[in-house]
């Protein structure tokens, strides 16, 4: 949520930093702007909405730009204070001469605001970040350096932040700093970088370094110091940038969403051909370090939130079944504020994509200071909420560009799966004919996946047909329930068509009323114990004139009069079918989206990753 960047060396400033926000857009898209430092003079752009409009607003103003040594930019994501050009950083202190960029969320802002304001300082937006403009130029107008300021200035501030901060008079640096919030440092010959995520360096450095929180980073053309908040001198492991430049390309899709729903079947490849390498071997754990005693868990919890929470429900389903043990699933925005019962004995599991989200990194926090064991599983091994980790399971996902997260989910659900096999099989709580079933249809579900893409076409048509509604229902039983959720979040969050997730027995319960010839009904079936009761929940649906279509992983000749369209995938065992059900409810959000001319890879109100509370 929001991106920020800087940047100091010999290329054209404004053109690195909007480039560097250009590939930061999936956090925030509400307003932008740029401050350059040219040795004399600070200059600062800014544009309401789209990364676009900063583009126009630079490229108007390009003959007054002269040659800056360094910049900030910054992307939001509207926390206080209204999406406007007002609200907009860079945020300048009253002098025009120190300019900062923020992510993240000052929780005092409130109290330090009315102690500037009766110093004289004078306010000129509604956001939280301008507080923190003032009490480092408060510390710095005392006399101190302005790494010494930034020291001082931060130390008030509590909650959430990533700074970069420039100061007129000393054009030669750009000071970053960071507390729960992500930012890296780039670093090449002769220019340097600052940026909230790698996408923003890919292509550009080859090396970079991790601030971690508390740390303070003076970054000059042509070094880079990092000292710790009393000023001590720290020695940065430097890393090398993992991703090469193709991650951030939309290879001919139309949208990075479509992009990464067709990669998925290469995902699962991958990651079957490290974990299950045949039917009859056992699983390995291949680069995976697990370091946690099983004897110890008597309870599992699993932490998430949105998609992730998806995958957690498919989990709890799946693995009280091979496992034999009670795991519970919580949002983590409702753990966090409750009394849980998560001790020394429980494992805590956190599933993150991003690995930065807020509520899932206070969550395991909090687990891990009442001693539980900590799991946690994201498709960023270089995030923050690696810190409570016992142990990291890597998603190999890839960089997810679009907001809605897609390929991420079926690379957390194979996770889930070959992980829970790995323990069924260490505890012997399943057969090994069954466990050697299980892995074969697993080792099958690439192939399948293809064969479900392939029918794009098929899923499109439907999609077409359903433009015209306002909202949409979703049903489903069993470990499916959290395809209908995620199907129904995913149509939401990119159509912006109203769409709700059922356990197919509750509809009876109250959701029923709501059915008519104007709301559709999207039924996801797969074959097991519940298949016969959901058919009977479709006739329901039927009875009262609603569009009925079947996402379905079952051949059944009998069934298929009942339904309006049908969109089939392969033959599959339950337990395993949500990550074959789940694709074509991606493609039916996907194109009903697009269809309707939204934006899909930058949903409205929403950024990818959510760091805040
Ligand atoms: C929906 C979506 C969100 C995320 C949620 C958690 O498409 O992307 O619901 O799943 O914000 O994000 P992570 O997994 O990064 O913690």
């Amino acid at each position: 949520m929001c991106g920020i960047v800087g940047y100091i060396g010999n290329n054209a400033v404004a053109d690195v930093l909007l480039d560097g926000l250009k590939s930061l857009e999936y956090r925030g898209y509400d307003s932008a702007g740029i401050a350059l430092n040219d040795n004399g003079g600070l200059d600062v752009f800014k544009a309401g909405g789209k990364l676009n409009n900063l583009f126009e607003v630079v490229s108007s103003n390009a003959l007054k730009i002269k040659k800056p040594t360094s910049g900030i930019g910054h992307i939001r994501w509207a926390t206080h204070g209204k999406a406007t050009i007002q609200n907009a950083h860079p945020h300048l202190s009253n002098d025009g001469k120190l300019v900062l960029v923020h992510n993240g969320i000052i929780e005092n802002y409130k109290e330090l605001k009315a102690e500037l304001e009766q110093e004289g300082f004078v306010f000129n937006s509604q956001t939280d970040t301008e507080v923190a403009v003032h009490v480092i130029d408060r510390e710095y107008r005392k006399g101190c350096s302005l790494e010494q300021a930034v020291r001082q200035g931060v130390s008030l501030l509590s909650g959430a932040f990533a700074f970069c901060i420039m100061h007129k008079d000393e054009a030669d640096c750009i000071i970053a700093v960071r507390k729960n919030a992500p930012l890296i440092i780039g670093l090449s010959d002769d220019e340097n970088y600052i940026a909230s995520d790698i996408p923003a360096v890919i292509g550009k450095v080859k090396k970079i370094i991790y601030l971690n929180d508390g740390e303070v980073a003076v970054v000059r053309k042509n070094n880079v110091e990092v000292t710790d908040l009393s000023g001590n001198l720290l020695n940065k492991k430097v890393e090398e940038i993992g991703f090469n430049p193709e991650v951030i390309s939309k290879h001919g899709y139309k949208h990075f969403m479509l992009k990464e729903i067709n990669e998925q079947p290469d995902i699962l490849r991958k990651v079957l051909a490290q974990h299950i390498k045949a039917s009859d071997l056992p699983v390995n754990l291949g680069q995976v370090k697990l370091k946690l005693d099983w004897q110890r868990i008597e309870n599992i919890s699993i932490i998430a939130c949105g998609t992730s929470l998806h995958a957690a429900m498919v989990t709890k389903y799946v693995w009280e079944n091979w496992l034999g043990l009670p795991v519970q699933i919580e949002a983590a925005s409702e753990y966090i504020y409750r009394k849980n019962t998560t001790g020394k004995n429980s494992l805590v599991i956190g599933i993150s994509q991003s690995g930065e989200t807020a509520d899932t990194i206070t969550a395991v926090k909090q687990a891990k200071e009442k001693s539980a064991q900590v799991l946690i599983v994201t498709n960023r091994e270089d995030s923050s909420i690696v810190r409570y980790a016992d142990s990291v399971l890597p998603l190999e996902a890839g960089i997810e560009i679009s907001v809605a997260a897609t390929k991420s989910y079926s690379a957390q659900l194979l996770a889930m799966y070959w992980l829970g096999l790995y323990v069924a099989e260490q505890k012997k709580t399943l057969q090994p004919a069954e466990l050697g079933k299980i892995k074969q249809e697993m080792l099958e579900l690439p192939a399948k996946m293809e064969e479900v893409l392939s029918n794009a076409e098929n899923i499109k048509s439907v999609a077409d047909k359903l433009q015209a509604y306002k909202s949409v229902i979703y049903i489903a039983r069993g470990s499916n329930q959290a395809s209908a959720l995620e199907g129904a979040l995913k149509l939401k969050e990119i159509s912006y068509i109203n769409a709700n997730g059922y356990a197919a027995g509750e509809l009876k319960h109250g959701p029923i009323a709501l059915l008519d010839e104007n709301m559709p009904v999207i039924a996801v079936l797969a074959q097991g114990e519940t298949y016969a009761k959901m058919l009977s929940n479709c006739e329901e649906v039927k009875a009262r004139n609603a569009k009925l279509i079947a996402v379905t992983s079952v051949k059944d000749k009998h069934a298929d009069n009942l339904f309006d369209d049908i969109l089939r995938v392969p033959e599959i065992r339950e337990d395993l079918s949500p990550l074959l059900l789940n694709i074509p409810l991606q493609l039916l959000a996907y194109y009903l989206a697009d269809g309707l001319g939204r934006e899909v890879d930058q949903p409205r109100n929403l950024a990818k990753s959510v760091t805040v509370e």
